[in-house]
């Protein structure tokens, strides 16, 4: 069958009609297209997103991001090639949200086809069933086995979550204040890096010393899994205010380094917990799979600590990450979510379904 999905929790608009084939445990997916378009020009200069000003662009996307997407996967005819409509309702900027559950539930009407609301952390979580393998086909099977521990850390969320089958989340435990990608964005900020912070830390901590600065890594040596990052964000503060760095555009070779450094050795501290808990929390639950998503599972350092950590602590369990360009926001991981709900029978009345910023999974 072919899913068509819309997401626009945050500031992407973005529509995508996947193919999807087989039972719950051996579903598998084919992209057909996966249309993004990204408002991050828009908000750089407010340094995060403006709700109303991303509903506005939604809404303004939103007509011409469903041609495109219907012109990539060659549908002329929706009504006909369209089985199912997937939309994220929750969680996100709620202003945001209405703008794409209000499109699903017009075109699920128009079209006559059913409707399922996806959670946009399962959609993270589901991102890693999308892949480009040789067959183009998913890679359910061999490779993702129950139990599943899921690391979810992106601008909004950061959470731990054991998966012991399809569609059943135990949450073990989640940030008690900021998420992991805020206090990239964050420390970006005060390092006088743009919006959003997590790719610029990434890119400029490779030529950083990750152990050049002490930053202490929150919680890490509690027994709980949850995480907090407030703390490390204002420790960062304090530190450049004692030192009297400042980081304005043109900066010298050595102010250079001197800001790689302190955010390679920022995000070590980000890194360091995330990878700590999410690798006993697969101890402490025998998982057979590691599963990373959100936006943070695109940094490079993450992906690269996390492999080593499991190796030099004898872990095999596999660790996975979901592919480039179904990482940050897009509306193939909500294809793919929304065909597992759809399977496990979800059906949503387009009269009933509303948007829900706090939406959280159970
Ligand atoms: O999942 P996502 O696209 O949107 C939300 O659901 O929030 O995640 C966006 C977050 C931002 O905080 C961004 O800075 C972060 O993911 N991010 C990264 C990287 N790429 C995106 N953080 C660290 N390293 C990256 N390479
Ligand atoms: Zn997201």
């Amino acid at each position: 069958m072919k899913i068509l999905a819309i997401e626009t929790s945050c500031d992407e608009t973005s529509v995508a009609i996947v193919g999807a084939r087989g039972s719950i445990r051996s579903a598998k997916f084919k992209v057909l297209s996966n249309i993004v378009s990204s408002q991050v020009k828009l908000h750089v200069r407010y340094g995060g997103v403006v709700p109303g000003l991303a509903a506005r662009e939604h809404k303004k996307n939103l007509p011409r991001v469903f041609k495109l997407a219907l012109k990539y996967a060659a549908i002329k005819n929706p009504r006909q090639a369209i089985d199912a409509v997937a939309v994220t309702y929750g969680y996100g900027l709620l202003p945001s949200l209405v703008q794409g559950v209000n499109f699903a539930k017009d075109l699920a009407c128009q079209l006559d086809k059913p409707l399922v609301g996806v959670n946009h952390m399962e959609g993270h979580i589901y991102s890693n069933w999308l892949g480009a393998d040789k067959n183009k086909s998913g890679r359910t099977g061999p490779a993702i086995r129950f139990p599943a521990v899921t690391l979810i850390v992106s601008g909004g969320h950061t959470a731990l979550v054991l998966m012991r089958g399809h569609g059943q989340y135990q949450f073990l435990g989640e940030t008690l204040d900021d998420a992991g990608g805020e206090c990239f964005d964050k420390g970006a900020r005060l390092l006088g890096l743009p919006y959003p912070g997590g790719p610029v830390i990434d890119k400029i901590a490779r030529q950083g010393n990750a152990h050049a600065f002490p930053f202490p890594s929150p919680m890490i040596h509690s027994k709980e899994f949850n995480f907090s990052f407030s703390g490390l964000k204002t420790s960062l503060l304090y530190f450049l205010r004692d030192h009297h760095y400042q980081f304005p555009e043109r900066l010298s070779r050595k102010k250079t380094q001197l800001q790689a450094d302190i955010a390679a050795s920022f995000q070590h501290a980000i890194v360091r917990v995330l990878v700590d808990k999410t690798l006993r929390a697969a101890l402490n639950h025998g998982a057979k799979t590691i599963l990373v998503g959100g936006g943070v599972a695109a940094n490079s350092y993450l992906q690269k600590y996390l492999r080593q950590t499991a190796d030099g602590r004898g872990i095999r369990t596999p660790i996975i990450f979901p592919e480039r360009s179904f990482i940050t926001d897009n509306a193939a991981m909500i294809a793919a979510a929304g065909y597992i709900n759809y399977c496990l029978g979800r059906r949503d009345d387009p009269n009933q379904l509303d948007a829900d910023a706090g939406l959280t999974l159970v």
